[in-house]
């Protein structure tokens, strides 16, 4: 198994107020090696404190989380950095490309603490492939203000996918996309999370996007719960 949460709870204190509020009040699911999950759910419900978790930017308060047979909780913060930054790439609502920096470069970022040196000549050329695969062949050199949103969200897709993750984390990733632009991506994000055999876990309002997924569920009042029949 690629990743088992456990009877996973998140608590939140409410910024102001010194109240608790559980979030997520007990998550169990496995998600196998190239599985694919959609989780759906209202504004609030914990759908990104639940991508979190699992990308390793924060932890639970209870229950286990469990990364290629390895207790999540169990690791040192640096061996969870190097961890994130091997296995997992994430995609964003909003794309957080390095203005300053080119799209290349920006691909490249996520590579940059694990290689060696000789490694780099091939890190650059399958960097410079994904842009190509992301159908931005020639904007090596642009900086991310000159590109359109769809073409920074393909840009973001390149980067998350640079360290050959085993899984792809995405939040939202068509949410700030107009309509045409949005199926585009979406299309694009599964034919790459097929073709570079990632697992993949993506929050989405897209029916078109969960559609094509494995499983579907829905994050209500803290539980996951199927949605349909799958
Ligand atoms: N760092 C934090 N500190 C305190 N409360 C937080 C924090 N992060 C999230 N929350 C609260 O936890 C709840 C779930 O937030 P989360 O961002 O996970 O929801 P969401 O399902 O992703 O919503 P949306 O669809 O609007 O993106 C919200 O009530 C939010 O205010
Ligand atoms: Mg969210």
């Amino acid at each position: 198994m690629l990743l088992s949460l456990t009877d996973v709870k998140k608590t939140y204190l409410t910024p102001g107020y010194g109240e608790r509020r559980e979030v997520l009040k007990g998550i169990t699911f496995d998600l196998e090696e190239r599985g694919t999950l959609a989780v759906t759910g209202p504004s609030g419900s914990g759908k990104s404190t639940l991508l979190h978790l699992i990308g390793l930017l924060d932890s639970a308060d209870a229950g286990e989380i469990k990364f290629k047979d390895k207790t999540v909780a169990a690791m040192g913060e640096a061996e969870r950095d190097r961890f994130r930054n091997r296995e997992i790439g994430f995609v964003f609502q909003l794309h957080y490309l390095l203005p300053q920096h080119t799209l290349l470069d920006n691909v490249l970022l996520p590579a940059l603490p694990g290689a060696r040196r000789g490694d780099w000549p091939e890190i650059e050329k399958r960097a410079r492939r994904l842009l190509e695969r992301t159908g931005l062949k020639g904007f090596e050199r642009a900086l991310p203000g000159e590109l359109s949103g769809g073409e920074r969200q393909r840009a973001a897709l390149a980067r998350a996918l640079v360290n050959s993750p085993s899984l792809l984390l995405a939040d939202e990733p068509t949410g700030s996309l107009d309509r045409d632009t949005a199926l585009s991506v979406a299309g694009l994000l599964r034919e790459l999370n097929r073709e570079e055999n990632t697992a993949l876990v993506v929050v989405t309002h897209s029916d078109e996007l969960a559609r094509g997924l494995d499983r579907v569920r829905r994050l209500e009042n803290g539980l996951l719960k199927p949605l349909g029949p799958r």
